[in-house]
């Protein structure tokens, strides 16, 4: 159990934004800014109104993805993908003025280097969440092409 917790420790130290100075307090400051402004936007906030409910456990969730993600303190227990695979109508014009808003708020609240971690960290997530979206919505195209009736009927190799 020690050795579990030590081993826990170590992970911490060697987490992404320790070396930037990301803290729980700079995460905390950069989620609430950005989720402020989110809510104000004509184009993503009503997307969130119609799902979220209650925003203070919204916003502790999000402290917890990125404290997972920065820090890789375990916190987060979500599923990102199928929360958004749910979204219906939302895609890549969506993504992108998500992106635009939160490098603004990266940029206005976090130290330079802190900023560029969190940006890069989201643009990550942003592409494999939005394949992962296209992927569940059957828009990707195969990677092999189904064997044509014609074929089958051939019996050759
Ligand atoms: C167009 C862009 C986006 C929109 C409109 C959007 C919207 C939403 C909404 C409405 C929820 C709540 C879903 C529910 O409770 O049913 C949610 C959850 C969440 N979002 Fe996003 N999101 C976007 C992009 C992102 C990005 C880029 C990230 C990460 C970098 C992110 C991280 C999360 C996380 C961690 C949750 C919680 C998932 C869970 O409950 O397990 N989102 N998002």
């Amino acid at each position: 159990m020690a050795h579990r917790a030590a081993a826990a420790a170590r992970r911490r130290l060697e987490a992404p934004g320790v070396a930037v100075g990301v803290t729980e307090e700079l995460i905390g400051a950069q989620v609430h800014a950005f989720y402020g402004r989110v809510r104000d936007d004509p184009m993503l906030g009503p997307i969130f109104e119609a799902k979220i409910d209650d925003w203070d456990a919204h916003l502790a969730k999000l402290c917890d993805f990125w404290s997972s993600v920065l820090l890789m303190t375990g916190r987060f227990k979500g599923a990102p993908m199928p929360a958004h695979a749910r979204l219906v109508g939302v895609g890549g014009p969506h993504f992108a003025h998500w992106l635009e808003i939160w490098r603004a708020t990266a940029r206005e609240t976090c130290p330079p280097l802190a900023a560029d971690m969190f940006i890069a960290r989201a643009e990550m997530i942003a592409r494999s969440l939005q394949m992962g979206m296209a992927m569940a919505r059957g828009e990707l195209p195969p990677l092999r092409s189904a064997p044509s009736p014609q074929t089958d009927q051939d019996g050759g190799g």
